[in-house]
C-alpha cells in the first residue's frame, strides 16, 4: 500500500468515461465576500442565494464554497471548529440546503471546501488533545519533544510565517502547524483519522453536496525523519523555492495515495474530487489524478503567470501534455492576486484577463473562475491598516497578503456599498471600486466582461468537435501568439500588437474576448491581447 520515494508516478488515463463533471466550468464563491443578508457586513449563504441566478444565467456548472463550517475565524474559515455544521452567520444548516436545492433547480452542482490537514485550534479533538500526552485525541495531532536545547523539533516554517511548531506549556511538547498556530495538523499517519474523514465526505455526500474542493491536497503528512529544510538558493525560481522551504510537510510522496479511499467513496455518490495541489511541477501534481485518486487537481502555477508569451507557453504546454484533461485551470482564486492584476490592471489587465480565460477555457480541464472574474474586477485596494488576512496582519514584513482578491462582490452603484452589504464591508470594497465594476452597469452593456463572459461560455458549450477531445496540438502561427489546435478548433491568444495570423483552414469566429477579431478564409486579424476561438470548416 505504500508507495516509496522513488516509485514511479502512475500516469493517468486517457479516457475514461465521462461523468457529469467533464468539460464543466467551476464558479468560485468566497462566502464572506458575496453578499451580506444579516447586516453584519460579512456575506452569508442566503446572500449566494440571493444571486442564484446570476450564478446560473453565467452559464457555470458548478459553484465551489470556501468553508462555511463553524469557526473562530483566524484563517477565515479555514480553521474548521466543526465539520458536520454550517456556521451561524453563514445561514445555518437550512441556509445550506436551500441554496443546495436552488443550485441543483438551476442545474448548478454544489462543492463545498473540505480542509483535512488542520482544524481550529477550537475543534473538540485539539481540545481534547491539549488535555494532555494521554488525551483521547492526542494522536490525532502532530507532537513532538523539544529540541535538545528546549527549542521547536526543527527548522521547518509555517506558511503564514514564523516557525511551524507551537510549544505547549501544559504536556511539554510541541504540536505542528503548517499555517497558523490556531490551525493544529492533524495526524494522516493516524489511521483513526482518516476514518474520521471517511464519515466527514459521507456526511455532505448523504446531504447532497456534489463533491469537494480539497484544501491544501498537497499536505497531510510530514517528513517522517523531521529533517531539517536546508539552506534555500536564493536564485532558485520562487515556485520551486516554496516547493522546497515547505517540503518538510508538503509534497510528500505518500500523500496521493491518501486519496484512493476517498476515490470509492466519492464515486459511490458521483462526486467530484477537486484538490488544492499547490506545488509547481505539473509532473508531480498528475500523480494526484490518476484514475483512483482524486479527479481532478487545480495546476496553481498559473496564479503566478504573467502576462507573458513564453511564460504562460512553457508552463501550459507540459500541463496540458501530463494532465490528459484532468487539471482545473484557475482565473483567480482567493489566495493570489486576481487575473486582471496579474495582467497589469486596469483597463489592460482586464482584457488581458478576458484573453486569458479563453485561452484556458479552451483547453481539456476545467476552467474555474473565482466570483468577480467575470466583471473583470481587479484586487481591490486595501490599505494595510484595513487588512484582515493573517499573513499581512501577523507580517509586519510580508507584501503577500490575500486581501486584494477577497474584496465583497461590487452588485448596484446605487446600493450602500456597492450592494454587498447594509453596513460597514468586513473588508473594504477596495477604493479602485466604481460604478463599472458593479453587475448592474455591467448588465446594461453588451460589450461589459460579464456579457463577454456569458458569450464565452455560451459559445464553449457548443463546441462540441473541440470538447469531445483531449488532444491538443499547439501551433507556430507568430512569436507573439500562442496558438492551439483542439478537435476543430484553433485558439489564438495574441500576447504582442494587432496582427495577421495564417489559419491551418478556412473557418468562422466563434467567439473571442475582444471585438478585435475576425476572420476572412483563412486569415484571421488578432486584436493586441486577444483570444480567438475559430471553428475550422476545411483544412487548407
Ligand atoms: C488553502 C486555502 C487558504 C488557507 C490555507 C490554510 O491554501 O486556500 O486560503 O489559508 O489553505 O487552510
Amino acid at each position: 500500500m505504500h508507495q516509496t520515494q522513488d516509485a514511479p508516478a502512475t500516469a493517468p488515463a486517457p479516457h475514461s468515461p465521462r461523468r457529469w463533471y467533464d468539460d464543466t466550468v467551476g464558479y468560485q464563491v468566497y462566502v464572506r465576500s458575496f453578499a451580506d443578508t444579516t447586516g453584519n457586513g460579512i456575506g452569508d449563504l442566503p446572500g449566494v442565494l440571493a444571486h442564484v441566478d446570476h450564478i446560473a444565467d453565467l452559464g457555470v456548472d458548478f459553484v465551489w464554497l470556501n468553508p462555511v463550517y463553524p469557526s473562530p475565524g483566524f484563517d477565515h474559515g479555514y480553521d474548521v471548529a466543526d465539520y458536520r455544521d454550517i456556521a451561524d452567520d453563514m445561514g445555518g444548516m437550512a441556509a445550506f440546503e436551500e441554496l443546495r436545492d436552488a443550485l441543483h433547480a438551476r442545474g448548478v452542482r454544489m462543492l463545498m471546501d473540505i480542509v483535512p490537514g488542520h482544524t481550529s485550534h477550537t475543534h473538540a479533538w485539539f481540545r481534547s488533545a491539549r488535555q494532555g500526552r494521554d488525551a483521547p485525541y492526542r494522536d490525532f495531532y502532530v507532537w513532538r519533544d523539544p529540541a535538545p536545547d528546549g527549542g521547536p523539533p526543527n527548522n521547518w516554517e509555517s506558511v503564514f510565517g514564523g516557525p511551524a511548531w507551537e510549544f505547549d506549556d501544559h504536556s511539554g511538547q510541541y504540536y505542528m502547524h503548517r499555517f497558523l498556530p490556531e490551525q493544529p495538523d492533524l495526524d494522516w499517519r493516524n489511521p483513526a483519522v482518516r476514518d474520521a474523514f471517511d464519515d466527514i465526505l459521507r456526511f455532505w455526500f448523504e446531504r447532497g453536496v456534489d463533491g469537494f474542493r480539497v484544501d491544501v491536497a498537497q499536505g497531510m503528512l510530514a517528513d517522517p525523519d523531521w529533517t531539517d529544510i536546508p539552506e534555500i538558493d536564493p536564485d532558485l525560481p520562487p515556485d520551486e523555492a516554496a516547493d522546497l522551504r515547505f517540503s518538510g510537510y508538503m509534497g510528500r510522496p505518500e500523500t496521493p495515495e491518501l486519496y484512493e479511499r476517498w476515490r470509492r467513496i466519492a464515486d459511490s455518490y458521483d462526486a467530484l474530487l477537486l484538490g488544492e495541489v499547490y506545488l509547481s511541477d505539473p509532473d508531480v501534481v498528475a500523480t494526484y489524478i490518476t484514475d483512483d485518486r482524486l479527479h481532478r487537481a487545480f495546476f496553481l502555477p498559473l496564479q503566478h503567470t504573467t502576462w507573458d508569451r513564453d511564460q504562460v507557453a512553457t508552463r501550459l504546454r507540459r500541463a496540458v501534455e501530463v494532465a490528459q484533461g484532468r487539471f482545473a485551470w484557475p482565473q483567480s482564486s482567493h489566495d493570489d492576486p486576481r487575473a486582471g492584476s496579474r495582467f497589469g490592471g486596469g483597463d489592460r489587465g482586464r482584457r488581458r484577463a478576458m484573453a486569458f480565460f479563453h485561452l484556458v477555457g479552451a483547453l481539456p480541464g476545467t476552467p474555474v473562475m473565482l466570483a468577480g472574474d467575470e466583471l473583470g474586477l481587479d484586487d481591490g485596494q486595501v490599505a494595510r491598516l484595513d487588512a484582515e488576512d493573517p499573513i499581512t496582519t501577523r507580517n509586519a514584513d510580508r507584501e503577500d497578503g490575500r486581501d486584494g482578491s477577497r474584496t465583497p462582490m461590487p452588485w448596484d452603484p446605487d446600493l450602500p456599498n456597492l450592494g454587498f452589504s447594509e453596513v460597514e464591508p468586513w473588508l473594504p470594497l477596495g477604493s479602485n471600486r466604481g460604478a463599472d465594476d458593479t453587475v448592474t452597469v455591467q448588465e446594461g452593456d453588451p460589450d461589459s466582461p460579464l456579457h463577454r463572459m456569458r458569450r464565452f461560455l455560451a459559445a464553449r458549450r457548443g463546441l462540441v468537435g473541440m470538447l469531445a477531445t483531449d488532444e491538443v496540438a499547439w501551433l507556430d502561427l507568430g512569436d507573439d501568439v500562442l496558438a492551439l489546435r483542439r478537435g476543430d478548433v484553433v485558439v489564438a491568444c495574441n500576447f504582442g500588437s494587432a496582427t495577421h495570423l495564417d489559419l491551418p483552414g478556412t473557418g468562422r469566429l466563434a467567439v473571442a474576448s475582444s471585438d478585435d477579431a475576425a476572420v476572412t478564409g483563412t486569415d484571421l486579424a488578432l486584436g493586441r491581447d486577444t483570444t480567438a476561438l475559430v471553428v475550422l470548416e476545411e483544412d487548407a
